[in-house]
């Protein structure tokens, strides 16, 4: 899908929807606040969020990191539009920077003036995001050596109840929303690609899935022979 079409879909979608997202998506969009906590972002980090949204993640993450510059990129201006108008309000405006882009190709370098990241995460987006095996590609392209990918949204949802997991895959249908079943498959084998190490849970009785995607300095196997050795 190329960038236009994404952002007159992403357009149409949260139009109206922006006003009220954020008090209608804390209810769902579980496990935001465990990536943010999760990201333990370091002084002068450099942080980017793929599909910001509204920037209440951005937001909050600024709160917790004080000392982190932080971006975010969408694809939908009329989010963004939401998301300037919050960061300003936070008082953030000098330390957050939101900017237009499609996760599946951006040149952040040439945006932000800033070509690798710390930390990046995808909250929710993967599964709005058509060809997001690319993006999971790009964004791991995109870490700084020793940076970490983070990475939530929904799950399979099959330790919940039949008919609440058939009725919510119903329910997000209807928002173009897809749950990426083959995420841990596609992320393990990007792990062994990048040689970085993954860690992935299913909180909330599967409700969501959550991934830790460490990109390491020195390829794995020299840092096992250097454990092995102290
Ligand atoms: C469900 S919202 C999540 C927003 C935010 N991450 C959060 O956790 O509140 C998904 C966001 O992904 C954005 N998005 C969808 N496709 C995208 C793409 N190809 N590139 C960048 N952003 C995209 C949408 O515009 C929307 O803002």
């Amino acid at each position: 899908m190329n960038t236009l079409v994404a952002t007159t879909n992403m357009n149409n979608m949260y139009r109206r929807q922006r006003h009220f997202y954020d008090a209608t998506r804390k209810f769902y969009l579980l496990g935001r606040d465990m990536l943010i906590d999760g990201l333990k972002a370091g002084p002068q980090h450099a942080v980017l969020e793929i599909g910001c949204g509204t920037a209440r993640n951005l937001i909050i993450a600024g709160d917790r990191y004080p000392q982190a510059r932080l971006f975010g990129i969408d694809v939908s201006t009329e989010m963004l539009e939401t998301a300037i108008k919050k960061v300003d309000r936070a008082g953030l405006a000098g330390r957050v920077r939101v900017a237009h882009a499609d996760a599946v190709k951006f040149d952040p370098q040439r945006i932000f003036g800033q070509g690798r990241f710390d930390r990046i995460f995808m909250s929710y987006c993967l599964s709005m995001i058509p060809d997001w095996r690319a993006a999971l590609d790009f964004a791991a392209a995109l870490l700084a050596p020793d940076g970490e990918l983070h990475i939530v949204d929904f799950g399979h949802q099959e330790r919940l109840p039949g008919f609440v997991a058939t009725g919510m895959r119903w329910w997000l249908g209807s928002f173009s929303v897809v749950p990426r079943r083959e995420l841990e498959a596609y992320l393990i084998e990007l792990a062994m690609r990048q040689g970085a190490l993954l860690s992935f849970a299913r909180p909330y009785r599967s409700y969501a899935q959550y991934a830790v995607l460490r990109r390491a300095s020195l390829p794995i196997a020299r840092q096992r022979a250097g454990h092995a050795a102290a």
